[in-house]
């Protein structure tokens, strides 16, 4: 077979990143322009300064990722690019550089759900084996996923409320830590204990989560705590939060195997990048004789060679887009 590069756009949130993978497993070249600077002293992405900020940069970014993979858009085989879910005025953006860059080269357009690249991700560590089921963890999402074979998504629960990669960051906010919060408490928790009674949200024998509870719980916990004039210990708490968030995860994932007679794990998104979860879902797979793999750290989080990756098994299955692609804000896996 002939080889296929695809070039990868992702612009959902706050990361500018394009990506060039060839046959779906190696990397190519990846550039990702991250805001978190510009919107940390906002606590928090602020839309229409993503997408401005988005707008700048796209065409420097795309202009980096040709040039350190030495080649030019007529090398490219199809233009992979994340349609939804995410911020609209950020994803329109990447949807229109990529109509554009495909209609000017007369080259295939590949639309990708963000969910799917970051499923994917994990296909850059090691190529995704089946029946699998993936763990979803997000700042938008919190999902578990049944997947037969490439390119085939059935939801089997999600979150009811919050994401937890959401709670993670309301948790920090409410503890004075800068945002994106999830990888700090990640690091105090791992320097605290369990101290804090917290209690594990939605405890039954579902697939689905909650987590707005248990971000309450931690707000109520804080500003009791303050308002009596006591200190909070940081370390205890976030450790304590996340005890109960892996409790939550992997009480849910291990049911989902079990029920499902799976023997395949793979965890999404950039809460994946956790390593309290890492350690513990680790530790349950080994005892379970469970394969499991993790997306390497720097693509748990948003970034196009996920998109590519996604984008080759996309371009396999068929799916194709055209200049009528829209960008849209929430849509279903597929
Ligand atoms: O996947 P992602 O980059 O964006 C979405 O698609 O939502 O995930 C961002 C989320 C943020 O909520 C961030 O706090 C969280 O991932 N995150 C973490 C860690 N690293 C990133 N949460 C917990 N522990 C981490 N180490
Ligand atoms: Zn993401």
């Amino acid at each position: 077979m002939k080889d296929i590069y695809i070039l990868g756009i992702e612009s959902s949130c706050d990361e500018t990143s394009f990506s060039i993978v060839k046959n779906g497993v190696e990397e190519i070249s990846t550039v990702i322009s991250t805001q978190i600077d510009i919107h940390k002293q906002y606590g928090g992405v602020v839309p229409e300064i993503a997408s401005r900020a988005h707008i700048k940069n796209i065409t420097f970014v795309l202009d980096e990722c040709l040039s350190e993979a030495n080649m030019t858009i007529d090398d490219i085989t199809a233009i992979a690019v994340t349609y939804g879910p995410g911020l609209i005025g950020s994803l329109l953006v990447g949807v229109e550089c990529a109509k554009t860059l495909a209609y000017l080269y007369k080259k295939p357009l590949i639309p990708v759900h963000h969910i799917a690249g970051h499923i994917y991700a994990n296909n850059l560590v090691k190529r995704l084996e089946f029946p699998l089921i993936a763990l979803v963890i997000s700042g938008g999402h919190t999902e578990l996923i049944y997947m037969e074979k490439d390119y085939s998504f059935k939801k089997l629960g999600s979150t009811l409320d919050d994401a937890v990669g959401e709670c993670y960051d309301k948790v920090a906010k409410v503890l004075n830590i800068e945002y994106p919060g999830g990888p700090k408490i990640d690091k105090l928790a791992s320097l605290g204990k369990n101290t804090y009674e917290l209690p594990i949200p939605l405890n039954d024998d579902s697939y689905n989560f909650s987590f707005s509870g248990l971000k309450s719980a931690v707000i109520n916990l804080v500003h009791n705590e303050e308002q009596r004039g006591n200190l909070i210990n940081k370390e205890n708490l976030a450790c304590s939060f996340q005890d109960v968030v892996i409790k939550s995860l992997t009480k849910k994932t291990m049911k989902a195997l079990k029920d499902y007679n799976v023997h395949n794990l793979i965890l999404a998104g950039g809460v994946a990048a956790n390593s309290g979860i890492r350690n513990k879902f680790t530790e349950l797979c080994e005892e379970n004789n469970i394969n499991y793999t993790f997306p390497s750290i720097k693509y748990a989080t948003d970034n196009a060679a996920m998109i590519a990756t996604a984008g080759f098994y996309a371009y396999l299955d068929g799916k194709r887009a055209d200049i009528t692609l829209n960008a849209t804000s929430s849509c279903e896996l597929e």
